[in-house]
């Protein structure tokens, strides 16, 4: 099953800190690393690196960086027929700086992804109704976002949200048309307005959600695993224990993986499952995409754990 992810390309520019500048303070860096990233093409990357049919639908800067990741997309061979140029804009940019513990902190520009407008999504409609999963973030204009929804529910295609960066306006009619709903603690918090402190104030945000109508909602809860709450009940599903050295893009690896095993498998657990093991991975090496295993690393990986 090909799987569409519609979102945003950025690329990452990192700096390895001890720790963050204050407010008027300099300081010099342990390490910097520019490479691919945003939500989408990090879902993207993730998921064909693992064997999924992915096509990507984005909108990439016409500059040097737009161009370097057009190229990476197609060496990861993913479709790339809706990767579109915008014209004089520059390509999306992120400014991560990541501590020794792996936190991090991003500000992004979004750039060339503003112009991934409702009307650019729709002269991808034909190649989008062939795919049987629509995998979405909020990196792009949200009219896109309820367009590509629309398109879903228009073509029978199941839609993944991760609302991702959060946001407080999401139309939450329009997220219970999705399929599956994948938020973190603070996404969920942002969309709720409740806490997010602890698992049982996941949890009672989380079902508010489901109250309201969202299908299957799926709280990503970094080391502390992930939770699916639906009409049916909770299920829970714990993270590997492992030594965090860079969490950008975690997220998003967890969800590439989703997407992969679902699309092949229809198992809501299994592709959970995985997704945890596939995210701990990531998260023990620097980078973004540059610490998504691919499909031989990652077996070898769960056959090394006894996973
Ligand atoms: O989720 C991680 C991503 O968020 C980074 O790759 C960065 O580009 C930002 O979009």
């Amino acid at each position: 099953m090909k799987i569409a992810v519609i979102g945003s390309t950025m690329m990452d520019v990192v700096s390895y800190v001890d720790k963050v500048p204050e407010a008027g303070e300099t300081r010099e860096s342990q390490g910097f690393h520019i490479a691919g990233g945003g939500k989408g093409a990090n879902q993207a990357v993730a998921a064909a690196k693992l064997g999924a049919d992915v096509l990507f639908v984005t909108s990439v800067g016409d500059d040097l960086f737009g161009r370097a990741c057009r190229k990476n997309y197609e060496a990861c061979g993913i479709d790339t027929r809706y990767v579109m140029t915008a014209k004089d804009m520059p390509n999306g940019v992120a400014s991560i700086f990541v501590e020794a513990s792996g936190q991090n902190r991003i500000v992004i520009t979004k750039g060339a992804n503003n112009a991934l407008t409702p009307q650019r999504l729709r002269e991808a409609e034909a190649a989008i109704a062939s795919c049987g999963l629509i995998v979405l973030q909020l990196e792009i204009p949200l009219e896109t976002v309820y367009a590509a929804i629309e398109m879903g529910r228009a073509h029978g295609i199941p839609v993944l949200l991760n609302p991702a960066p959060a946001v407080c306006d999401l139309d939450i009619a329009m997220a219970c048309q999705c399929d599956f709903f994948v938020p973190n603690e603070t996404e969920l918090s942002v969309l709720t307005g409740c806490p997010t402190g602890t698992e049982e104030e996941i949890r009672q945000a989380a079902g508010l959600l489901v109250e309201k109508g969202l299908k299957n909602v799926i709280v990503t809860m970094g080391g502390q695993g992930s939770l699916w709450l639906s009409a049916d009940g909770v299920q829970k599903v714990a993270a590997s224990r492992v030594k965090a050295v860079d969490s950008t893009g975690a997220g998003d690896s967890y969800i590439g993986c989703f997407a992969e095993t679902w699309g092949r498998t229809g198992d809501i657990q299994q592709a959970m499952r995985r997704a945890s093991r596939y995210a701990a991975l990531s998260v023990t090496h620097p980078g973004t995409q540059d610490s998504y295993a691919d499909r031989e690393e990652f077996a070898k990986y769960l056959v090394q754990n006894n996973e």
